[in-house]
Order: structure tokens, then C-alpha cells, then sequence
């Protein structure tokens, strides 16, 4: 592996890197991926909890889950691979983590520039979309177990976050398609590279040949267009590439 970091390093040593993350990100920080064998749509049908029908038949089961899933988010902290990818800002000139979920944990980590392509579970929105953009209403109750009404129109709000069959908000997924095209390299960790539009982000990379570097436990659908799979965890593995890079740059100065 020590030979890996090291050409992986020489590879991320960049002036304008991105971070792609996803659900593996966060397993070691106690929250569950969505595909593993004891994910979370193991257990419930993303057609019932991750759809605007499923909102629509019933609000206030999806409001629950989300407001569970909430809770187990900010209990959660950011563990030592959010943490070292906080830390790539002062190592980089321009670091950029374009991330699919919804934890908040990279902000919490300390990473400054971070685009959330599938939204926040701490933030809600109108289910009516009133007024033509997301009504953002500040996080309510932890308790909260009932749908809020939104403030504008009174109709029911909803976590402002990306169901299937959905829009990724336009702001975002600019701004994240001008980081790719501007990167030098990208570092994704813990994803399956399975969900459009946001994994097409990965390939538009390749297609230019920007060098890109996969941390994750087991080879994905994006392994095939890696110049380098870590295989690991990024609790783990984000940290000792954080160190190899260190390295790798104090040795050329
Ligand atoms: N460290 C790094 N990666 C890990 C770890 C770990 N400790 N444990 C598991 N993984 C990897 C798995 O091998 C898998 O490749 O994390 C990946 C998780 O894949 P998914 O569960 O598909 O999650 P993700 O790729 O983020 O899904 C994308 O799908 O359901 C939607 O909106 C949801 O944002 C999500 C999107």
C-alpha cells in the first residue's frame, strides 16, 4: 500500500483539487452507506423515503425517518478522513469537496469549500416550492416529529435534500461541473458511482484526463477509470494519503 500512497500523492499534488465523497465517507463516523449489505435501503424502500410520491402518500413517516436520520447525524462526528480532507485546504491552493451527502459532517470537519449536489438533512424547504426557489426554514425541534408548515404559504415543508426523479439544484450542479472542468485531479472516496447525475461528474473528469485517485474498501464502478484504488477505508486510508502528501511535498522543498 506504501507504494500506492506514494504514487497516489505524486498524483493529487495539485493547485486545484476536488474531493468527490459519498455514504462511505461517513461509515466510520457510524452512519450507514445506502447500498451495503446493512445499508440503509436494506432495510427501507427508497421509493417510500426518497421520492416526492413517497412524501406525497405520507408526509409525516417521511418527515419521521428524516427527522430520525437527523438526529443520528448530529450525534454522529467527523471522523479522521473528513478531518484530514479539512485539513488538504492548507496543504493545496484550491480545494473543492463535492459531496452526495447530506450529513453536514465536512462542514463540521472544517472544509471551507463544499458543494452538496443531494442537499442537507439540516435544512427544510417548502413542499409547494413557494415562491419559486427553496423557502430555507432554519432546523426546527430536534423533537419536531410532525411536518412544519412552511412560513410563507402554509403548506407542509420538507428536508431540502435530492429524492429520485429529482432536479439537482442548478446553483450546485454548476458550480460543481466548472470544478471538475477546472481541477488538476480528483480524490473520491466512498462512493459506489452508481447515482446519475452526480457519478457523471466522475466520468466528465476522465474524459478530460484529470488524474483521479478512489479510496474505498472495494473496487466500484469507478475503479476502472482510477489511476489509483486505495483499497480501505477512508477513516483510515484519507489520513495516511494526507500524510504521504506531506511528505511527498516536503521531500521536493
Ligand atoms: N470507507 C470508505 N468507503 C466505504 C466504507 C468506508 N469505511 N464503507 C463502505 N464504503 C463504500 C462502499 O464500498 C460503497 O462503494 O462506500 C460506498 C457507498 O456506496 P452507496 O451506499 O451507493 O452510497 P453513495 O455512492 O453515496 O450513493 C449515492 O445514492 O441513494 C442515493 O442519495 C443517495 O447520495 C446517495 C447516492
Amino acid at each position: 500500500m506504501k507504494a500506492l500512497l506514494q504514487q497516489a500523492a505524486r498524483l493529487l499534488d495539485v493547485q486545484r483539487l476536488v474531493v468527490f465523497t459519498g455514504a462511505g465517507m461517513s461509515k466510520d463516523s457510524g452512519l450507514d452507506t445506502f447500498r451495503d449489505a446493512d445499508g440503509v435501503w436494506a432495510n427501507n424502500a427508497p421509493q417510500d423515503y426518497a421520492s416526492p410520491e413517497g412524501f406525497r402518500r405520507n408526509p409525516r413517516k417521511v418527515w419521521r425517518w428524516y427527522a430520525q436520520r437527523r438526529r443520528q447525524m448530529l450525534e454522529a462526528e467527523p471522523n479522521a478522513g473528513h478531518k484530514a480532507i479539512a485539513r488538504l485546504d492548507a496543504l493545496l491552493p484550491h480545494v473543492t469537496v463535492i459531496t452526495q451527502n447530506i450529513d453536514e459532517l465536512h462542514q463540521r470537519a472544517g472544509s471551507s469549500r463544499v458543494l452538496e449536489l443531494h442537499g442537507s438533512v439540516h435544512r427544510y424547504k417548502c413542499s409547494k416550492n413557494c415562491r419559486g426557489t427553496p423557502t430555507l426554514t432554519p432546523v426546527p425541534e430536534l423533537t419536531q416529529e410532525e411536518p412544519l408548515p412552511c412560513p410563507n404559504c402554509g403548506a407542509l415543508t420538507r428536508p431540502d435534500v435530492v429524492w429520485f426523479g429529482e432536479m439537482l439544484p442548478a446553483d450546485v450542479w454548476e458550480g460543481a461541473v466548472l470544478e471538475i472542468a477546472a481541477c488538476d485531479a480528483v480524490l473520491v472516496v466512498g462512493t459506489s458511482g452508481l447515482v446519475e447525475p452526480a457519478a457523471s461528474l466522475l466520468w466528465r473528469a476522465k474524459s478530460r484526463r484529470k488524474a483521479l485517485v478512489e479510496v474505498n474498501p472495494e473496487p466500484t464502478l469507478i475503479s476502472s477509470i482510477a489511476d489509483v484504488l486505495l483499497q480501505g477505508k477512508a477513516g483510515e486510508t484519507v489520513p495516511a494519503l494526507l500524510a504521504a502528501l506531506k511528505e511527498y511535498r516536503t521531500g521536493l522543498h
